[in-house]
């Protein structure tokens, strides 16, 4: 499909000069393909990098990206190809948002992450040294563009990152699928296209149901974030040492565990998540030498606690999410302590 950009972007996109955007790494491999199937084209697209990694989705980054444009005079008929994994969709996007007030940006997703999750939904932004996708703002790509082909070139650890946020879109809205991950599971690891392709597919039609739905986050799009509550703070409390994937696949289990007590999730529910997140080959439970104080004081600094206590989003069972008070359940620091322990 990176081959056929070009016209997908004639056929659909109103820009007339095109700015692609790209990490080092994902530009050594894929820019120059990319450019090839402009050539002939009106105008040769620019092609602007940065420092591949999380550590350059900042302010400083979006600043030079920025000014890169507007040398090269660059003007409100231009649009941004964000080429990359979810730190370009995400920086570039969060350009894109600004330009002049907003151009529009084609996420062009090439890790599993953002092919499963981030290209899709709108959200852009930055992280700040206070914490992660501080500032940003949504703008809706005009068009997402995934070659499945590019999962080749991913590691095997990179890939099970993707496939953590695509049992989640099952865990929420089809456990069938879940099941469909788990038997396919060897070929994604191994980044087969087919196999890639079709859990591209299912988990782009899931997300985009909830965002269509509800797209600012009033309610409903929250639970997409089942898992992350008690994710997000394991991560913080590892101090970054458990990766964004690891962190989501124990805090999927932990929920489920957490539901089934309160009970809320259908027995049972915990071990079908649990036995998924095995066979990716990652973690269910937290390190022994997590410090449980700290994750609950990041669990109730998550941006889910509302007046009175923390929400969380509970799934009735595997598939289905458990309607509560909106889409998310009170829940006391006392219980969140109870499957930590
Ligand atoms: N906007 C959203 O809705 C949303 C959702 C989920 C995650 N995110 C964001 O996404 C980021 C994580 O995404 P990520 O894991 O893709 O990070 P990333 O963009 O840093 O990519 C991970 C690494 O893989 C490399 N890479 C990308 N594609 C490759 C390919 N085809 N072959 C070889 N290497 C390749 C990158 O250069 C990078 O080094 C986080 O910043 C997170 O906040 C955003
Ligand atoms: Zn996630």
């Amino acid at each position: 499909l990176l081959a056929e950009l070009p016209r997908l972007l004639r056929d659909r996109v109103p820009a007339h000069r095109w700015v692609i955007i790209a990490d080092d790494t994902v530009a050594r491999l894929y820019a120059g393909p990319l450019l090839a199937a402009f050539a002939g084209a009106p105008r040769e697209p620019l092609l602007v990098r940065f420092p591949a990694g999380e550590r350059y989705k900042t302010r400083e980054t979006w600043a030079t990206l920025t000014d890169t444009l507007i040398e090269a005079g660059c003007g409100r008929d231009t649009g941004v190809i964000a080429l990359g994994g979810g730190v370009t969709g995400d920086v570039a996007g969060f350009v894109a948002a600004t330009y002049l007030r907003g151009i529009p940006v084609v996420q062009v997703p090439t890790s599993l992450v953002a092919m499963i999750d981030s290209a899709v939904g709108g959200k852009t932004g930055v992280d700040t040294s206070a914490g992660k996708n501080l500032v940003g703002a949504f703008h809706p790509p005009r068009l997402v563009v995934v070659d499945p082909e590019a999962a080749a070139t991913l590691s095997r650890a990179e890939r099970a990152q993707g496939l953590v946020e695509a049992v989640k879109h099952g865990a929420i809205l089809d456990a069938r699928y879940v099941a469909e991950l788990v038997r396919a599971l060897p070929s994604l690891l191994e980044g087969e296209s087919a196999s890639t392709e079709a859990a591209v597919l299912r988990s782009i039609e899931i997300k985009a149901s909830v965002v269509a739905r509800d797209e600012r986050e009033g309610d409903y799009r929250q639970i997409l974030n089942f898992g992350h509550t008690i994710g997000h703070a394991l991560e913080q409390a590892s101090g970054y040492t458990l990766t964004h994937g690891e962190a989501v696949a124990i805090g999927m289990v932990l929920e489920a565990d957490l539901g089934e007590r309160l009970n809320v999730t259908a027995a049972g529910t915990r071990e079908q998540v649990e036995l998924a997140v095995q066979a990716l080959g990652l973690p269910s439970r937290p390190a022994p030498a997590t410090d449980v104080e700290a994750v609950l004081r990041f669990v109730g600094a998550d941006k889910k606690r509302r007046a009175g206590g923390v929400r969380m989003v509970l799934l009735g069972e595997l598939g289905r999410v458990a309607p509560g008070d909106g889409w998310s359940h009170p829940v006391h620091d006392e219980a969140v302590r109870a499957v930590l322990d």
